[in-house]
């Protein structure tokens, strides 16, 4: 049985003060759901307080990015081990590290190493453009991102990661994957590629979320589906009700 994982990712929103206030409008609401594993992602400022907030209960705090080396001469960077004084988690290859940021998959591998050399759970996202979705070359992307992201890995190691089914399309769009879309992706191509790498057992353990648009009123349609564990949410993550109606409805799945 794998823990339903509902992860929210702020992008860049939200300074310290702000990151209090809405932490403190969701705490209550998110210690209620109980079975499901809550993660928050703020920014890299808000880090500190947000884990101040969270001490003490079972909320887990994420980073949204890092570099892959441990320290030296990366000017405007953060390592590893910085993120792992606050944060348990981290969000890696997010498809705008992608394309903003010229993140490639080999970038990817290297920080989900540097990841669990400092014992940071990685969730590690794909996902497909429109154009790759059209030309009918989703499986063949996401397999690429699978394979190249976990390059170098063993089996039990692999087995700890979360992985994050982003279509890129869908990532604040307002335009959802439909969920038994996602779930084919999930089990087939990613599920697939784990089973091929790393066998089967990896690849029932490994947890892996969808994300792009999910929402209060589409939540349930993803969770019921076998091979989605959860979600990775982003603009509804910025509303304490909306966040804490997504989790529930992971709970209830
Ligand atoms: P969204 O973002 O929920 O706003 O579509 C999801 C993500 O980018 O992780």
């Amino acid at each position: 049985m794998r823990t339903p994982l509902v992860a929210g990712n702020w992008k860049m929103h939200k300074t310290a003060e702000e990151a209090r206030l809405l932490v403190a409008d969701m705490l209550g609401g998110l210690q209620a759901v109980s079975g499901v594993e809550k993660v928050l992602c703020p920014p890299f400022t808000a880090l500190l307080p947000v884990a101040a907030m969270l001490a003490g209960t079972d909320i887990g705090l994420g980073a949204q990015n890092m570099h892959w080396e441990a320290q030296g001469a990366f000017t405007g960077e953060i390592s590893p081990a910085m993120v792992a004084e606050f944060a348990r988690y981290v969000i890696l290859g997010h498809s705008e590290r992608r394309a903003y940021f010229g993140e490639t998959d080999e970038i990817v591998n290297r920080k989900v190493h540097a990841a669990l050399q400092h014992n940071l759970t990685p969730i590690v996202c794909v996902g497909e453009t429109l154009e790759e979705r059209e030309a009918d070359l989703t499986a063949k992307v996401i397999r690429r991102q699978v394979s190249g992201a976990l390059e170098g890995f063993t089996a039990e190691q692999v087995s700890g990661m979360v992985l994050a089914y982003e279509p890129i399309w869908a990532i604040g769009t307002g335009k959802a994957a439909t969920a038994e879309e996602a779930n084919r992706v999930v089990a087939e191509v990613i599920r697939g590629t784990l089973t091929e790498r790393f066998g089967e057992a990896a690849a029932q353990a490994v947890r892996v979320l969808y994300g792009g648009s999910v929402k209060p009123h589409n939540a349930a349609e993803f969770f019921a589906q076998p091979d989605i564990d959860g979600a990775l949410v982003g603009g509804a993550s910025l509303k304490a009700d909306a966040f804490v109606a997504i989790a529930a409805a992971a709970k209830q799945a």
